[in-house]
């Protein structure tokens, strides 16, 4: 992680100073140490150059870690389904398999091949559609904080997609936040591979309870973030209190009568903010400005199943096919 990022944080527990013990340094990164809050006594660190502030008490249900678990434990005790998995021609390979296969290859180290192999499954994944409006969305972010000031740091940033696009094009820092460890370790590698490490800082966090002080950020985007934080309860105005500048999510909206999708978003707690209205409204209560850009439609299918590995599935949503709008909500 940079060093700059010390001055932007505190205890996501109880908003104390951070003591930092730092034992290893390599030009302007903090690589290991650890961190105390002076004030509750709780403790984080930075590992492998990646700061981890998790707030021990908040219960989190990372995915990433229970499907690479899950994918690991089931080609071990499965060979036959390994050896069709990794060895079969990937073209032969259903889209959701060959994206299995990419997880599995870079569990390996195998980033080169996975990168391949996970451009041609998400090729077939989505619709063109859905493909179209959501690179739309990315290229807009991009162009919109390319000369805004300071470090951009990126919510729920998962793989990196948004993120690696704009460290790539921008060359400067970007802050990869994720709640996940396992991807963060998943994302150090694979920048690394790429090319660009040097302006990418990690960080575990929870976007419900970040590290970061009152209006620290200048610049917060996310990728589709918002659809994926569960039981978000007072997300909005946390995002609220840290940002100083203006927060650019790229999301999509489902229709307010699509009740076979919006039955599953409010299993997960997150329906209020994938329906155009609600988060709005939500985004205004919790003391935003809000304007809806670059709005546009297209239509959405249910990722296909996996043929090789019982009941695998990439996305959770939608669940019957529908047309989202997509767009790049703007809030200050
Ligand atoms: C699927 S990604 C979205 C795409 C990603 N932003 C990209 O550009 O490739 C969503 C991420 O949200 C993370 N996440 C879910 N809840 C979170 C939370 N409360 N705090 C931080 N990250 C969270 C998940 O671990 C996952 O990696």
């Amino acid at each position: 992680m940079h060093a700059f990022l010390r001055d932007m944080l505190q205890c996501p527990v109880c908003a104390g100073e951070l003591r930092w013990d730092i034992a290893e340094r390599e030009d302007d990164r903090i690589e290991q140490a650890d961190i105390r809050c002076v004030r509750c006594g709780a403790s984080y660190f930075v590992r492998e150059g990646i700061g981890v502030f998790l707030p021990p008490d908040l219960p989190r249900n990372d995915l990433w870690e229970q499907t690479s678990t899950a994918l690991g434990r089931y080609l071990h005790e499965h060979p036959d389904v390994e050896q069709r998995l990794m060895a079969a021609p990937p073209e032969t390979l259903s889209p959701a398999d060959r994206f299995y296969r990419a997880l599995a290859l870079e569990e390996r180290g195998d980033f080169a091949q996975a990168r391949a192999v996970a451009d041609s499954a998400l090729a077939l994944l989505y619709t063109p559609e859905y493909r179209a409006c959501h690179e739309s969305q990315k290229r807009w972010v991009i162009d919109r904080v390319r000369d805004r000031p300071g470090p951009i740091v990126d919510l729920a940033s998962g793989r990196g997609d948004l993120v690696e696009r704009m460290a790539r094009e921008l060359r400067r820092p970007v802050v990869a936040t994720d709640f996940s460890l396992r991807i963060l370790r998943r994302n150090r590698r694979a920048l690394e591979v790429a090319g660009i490490p040097e302006h990418v800082s990690l960080l575990a966090l929870d976007a419900r309870r970040t590290p970061f002080r009152d209006g620290a950020v200048s610049t917060l985007t996310t990728n589709l973030g918002l659809p994926n934080i569960e039981k978000p309860g007072e997300l909005l105005a946390e995002l609220r209190r840290v940002v100083s500048g203006e927060f650019l999510a790229i999301t999509h909206f489902y229709p307010s009568d699509d009740e076979a999708n919006l039955g599953v978003l409010r299993e997960f707690g997150v329906a209020p903010l994938l329906v155009r209205e609600s988060l709005v409204e939500l985004l205004a209560r919790a003391g935003w400005r809000v304007e809806i850009a670059n709005a546009q439609t297209g239509r959405a299918l249910p990722t296909p199943a996996s043929e090789l590995l019982e009941g695998a599935r990439i996305d959770a949503l939608p669940v019957a096919a529908t047309v989202l709008e997509w767009c790049t909500v703007r809030a200050w």
